[in-house]
């Protein structure tokens, strides 16, 4: 699937010969030297050489050479003479072989040209807002309001073919399972996926509204319960949540469901699927099965539940060593119930003065305060903290991190959960400056074991990790109890891909008791629960199966197989980061009209946001 756009064209079937073409660019090779064709496309570029044009016409095939010869075709020159970059044409002539100085490699119809006989011109364009010939750095913005042109591109036609070409590998590969596809709404109620919904307003119920679905979470447990066993859907769903380079207000996630399966059933049919998808991109990773890393461990050694394993520097707690020490700040951090003293060894560097500054910048939007460095020399450190502690936690530490002389180690002393993500920050940022990430490694796991709960400190409610129908289960293996929702863990599990998570699920919660139960904890009422989730409750007294899956997201999947920093540019037609649509000027303002027979009015003043 990672074949570049002109090594594409062999999988295109001839086309239908008509008053346009006959061939496809692309696919015109020395075979078919002596032939008389008709392409049709656009122009990529033109030259003029001592009297011939050459044009290399650009279908979705690929390019092929067509020359324009003043004395053989004085009609198709003339035409020629005045083209321009993107305009529409159709041309006929003979397949030549290009004379072997003229041989371009690097395009499989390198070796020969068309020599034009006809040309009839289709369409005009004017000159495009950027170039579309070669791949020049250009403002996003510009691209996105220019899209149908952007899209051009050859690696957005790159980009969206792989993406084609990704989702037929899921399907086939699904339905050689017997998964059936079956669709789920669109208007529908809201699911709690931990984003705030998209809102329609019902003409027919004022004062009602659709919630546009953050998942088919509770449709997919429906199908399973209504006896459909395996579920799948390539499916659009929409969280209204501030956009980022791996998040879109709308995005696409191959959703999929099964009865009667446990975690091992859904990990290796997935690790099945998966493994097929890489493979079919090019995209070298382990064969599975793959590493499972326990959340605790994690963020632990990593800072993250989504670790980039590519590389090592691992983070480690060294709050027993340093406890005790002279130095004020480590002590009154470990003082605290769940304060910690972390710290990374990131080998031999040395910082500038403006760079350890940066360091505390990189840390303050994880909550943190700042980033000791400190560097190990002269047998231990060459630090001004280093008078605070004594030689035997200097000697402990060093050992702990197994640093040597010149190794530059990173502490920070917080709360528990702001000292992982600071140090998981770090050590990400650390190995892009150190160019640890090696080209073409790839690097697979799956975290498991999550807390089912975590504290949510400013409403004083426990939330879930993943979504309230997630089954818990007790973490030392025991009978269910909701005593203390802390010591729960879920069945969860997410799969991570360079630090990316391309897709999370679970077992799911099949008796009505025990759903009730999770809801009350996140702070949904039993009268809420039967408002809002009815329908399931319901469902799940009428015989549920055990069942569980996942879901991932395509946009991501498709990202990292093509290697872009962000998934706008493996979506036709994205969002920005502010949730705008630059092409069609989305979201809009509507009519009075419109608002009245919807029952709505505007506020004076705007919330701001
Ligand atoms: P979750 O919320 O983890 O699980 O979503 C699954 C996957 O969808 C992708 N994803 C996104 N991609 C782009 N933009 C977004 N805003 C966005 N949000 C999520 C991620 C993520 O891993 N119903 C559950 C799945 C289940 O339990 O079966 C769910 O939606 O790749």
């Amino acid at each position: 699937m990672s074949r570049d756009r002109f090594g594409l064209a062999g999988a295109l079937r001839p086309p239908r010969p008509n008053a346009y073409r006959d061939a496809w660019c692309g696919t015109l090779t020395a075979e078919r030297v002596g032939e008389s064709v008709r392409v049709a496309g656009w122009v990529h570029r033109r030259r003029d050489h001592g009297g011939l044009v050459f044009i290399d016409l650009r279908d979705r095939s690929g390019i092929v050479q067509l020359v324009f010869h003043p004395d053989r075709a004085p009609d198709a020159h003339r035409v020629a003479h005045d083209l321009r970059a993107e305009d529409v044409l159709s041309a006929r002539g003979e397949v030549l072989r290009r004379d072997p100085e003229n041989v371009n490699p690097s395009i499989p119809t390198g070796e020969i040209e068309i020599a034009v006989a006809e040309v009839e011109q289709l369409a005009d364009a004017q000159t495009p807002p950027f170039p579309i010939d070669e791949e020049v750095p250009v403002d996003e913005l510009l691209r996105l309001r220019h899209r149908p042109l952007d899209l051009r591109r050859d690696s957005m036609q790159r980009a969206l073919t792989l993406r084609h070409d990704v989702a037929r590998t899921i399907r086939t590969h699904l339905y050689e399972r017997d998964f059936l596809e079956i669709e789920t709404p669109m208007l529908t109620r809201s699911t709690p996926e931990g984003a705030r919904d998209y809102l329609v307003p019902a003409r027919l119920a004022p004062g009602s509204f659709y919630a546009l679905p953050q998942s088919p979470q509770l449709f997919k447990e429906l199908l399973m319960i209504a006896g459909y066993e395996r579920y799948f859907q390539i499916v659009r769903c929409f969280r209204d949540e501030d956009p980022r380079a791996d998040r879109q207000p709308e995005f696409t996630q191959l959703d999929l469901e099964m009865a009667f399966v446990g975690e091992e059933d859904v990990l290796e049919l997935i690790e099945g699927l998966m493994s097929e998808v890489f493979r079919e991109a090019g995209f070298a990773v382990s064969d599975p099965p793959w590493l499972r890393v326990p959340y605790d461990e994690a963020v632990l050694r990593y800072g993250t539940d989504r670790p980039d394993l590519r590389f090592e520097l691992e983070i480690r707690d060294v709050s027993d060593i340093v406890r005790g020490s002279e130095f004020k700040v480590f002590e009154s951090v470990l003082a605290r119930d769940d304060g910690v003293v972390r710290a990374i060894n990131v080998g031999p560097l040395e910082l500038s003065r403006a760079e350890q500054e940066q360091l505390n910048e990189l840390v303050r939007p994880q909550g943190a305060k700042a980033v000791a460095p400190i560097y190990v020399g002269d047998g231990g450190w060459r630090s001004n903290l280093a008078k605070f502690f004594s030689p035997d936690q200097i000697a402990a530490v060093n050992s702990a991190l197994g640093a040597r002389d010149g190794d530059l180690l990173l502490f920070v002393a917080d709360r528990r959960s702001v000292a992982a993500r600071a140090l998981g920050e770090l050590r990400q940022r650390m190995a892009e400056r150190l160019g640890l990430i090696a080209e073409g490694r790839h690097e697979v796991c799956w975290i498991v074991d999550f807390p089912m709960f975590e504290w949510n400190e400013g409403e004083g409610r426990w939330d879930p990790l993943h979504h309230p129908f997630t089954a818990p289960a007790m973490a030392d293996g025991g009978p269910l109890s909701f005593e203390d929702p802390g010591a729960l863990r879920s069945r969860a599990y997410d799969m991570v891909v360079d630090g990316w998570e391309l897709g999370g699920g679970s077992i799911r919660i099949n008796t009505p008791e025990v759903q009730r139960e999770v809801l009350k904890l996140v702070g949904i009422s039993e009268e809420e629960a039967d408002q809002r989730f009815g329908f399931l409750l319901d469902a799940l007294r009428y015989g549920a199966p055990p069942l569980g899956a996942i879901a991932f997201g395509l946009d991501r999947i498709v990202a990292i197989l093509a290697g872009r920093d962000s998934i706008r540019d493996v979506i036709a037609f994205p969002k920005t980061s502010t949730g705008a649509d630059p092409l069609t000027g989305a979201p809009a303002p509507v009519d009075a009209a419109q608002l009245r027979e919807l029952g709505l009015r505007l506020l004076d003043t705007p919330p701001k946001r």
